[in-house]
């Protein structure tokens, strides 16, 4: 049970470590809007230490098991998903438009989007309000980006195409 949940961490943890990869090369390719993707990344950073953290209770008992979704299978998933993505992101020859419709498919990802209910609904639970001091308030990546793809005069992307 423990290994499972050791496993599910692991990529977890590097899930968080590429997306932060991902958002600061989009902010090198769009210098213009490199605050923008910058954040994101800072926010992946942060949302890759909590994680590693928390990991760090497994060995100690006490896992905080709600930080990772249950299903492995979709763990595994998202971790395709951002590996694909940040190859696309290395060949560099995307638009500001594609970027930001990659940015919310990671963001819808089972992964990213798990931990991010998980830490708006952690309530007072002892050791995760802890940890989610790290991200005070933090406004949803998903709803951010739509906000940024407003702004741009892409659409809120939520139009299926
Ligand atoms: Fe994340």
């Amino acid at each position: 049970m423990k290994r499972v949940l050791s496993e599910k961490f692991g990529i977890c943890i590097a899930v968080e470590a590429i997306s932060a990869d991902i958002y600061r090369e989009l902010s090198s390719l769009f210098p213009e809007d490199s605050s923008f993707w910058g954040s994101l990344a800072e926010s992946e950073d942060k949302h890759f230490k909590i994680l590693l953290a928390a990991a760090g209770l497994i060995n100690g008992g006490g896992a905080p098991s709600e930080l990772v979704p249950d299903s492995l299978e979709e763990i595994d998933e998202t971790f395709l998903l951002v590996s694909r993505a940040k190859e696309k992101t290395k060949k560099g020859n995307l638009s500001s438009l594609e970027a930001c419709k990659m940015a919310l498919d990671i963001e819808s990802s089972t992964v990213e989007h798990h931990l991010q209910v998980a830490l708006s609904e952690i309530g007072d639970k002892q050791f995760l309000s802890h940890l989610r001091m790290i991200i005070p308030e933090e406004k949803f990546h998903i709803d951010q980006i739509r906000d940024f793809m407003e702004a741009k005069g892409f659409g809120s992307g939520r139009a299926k195409n």
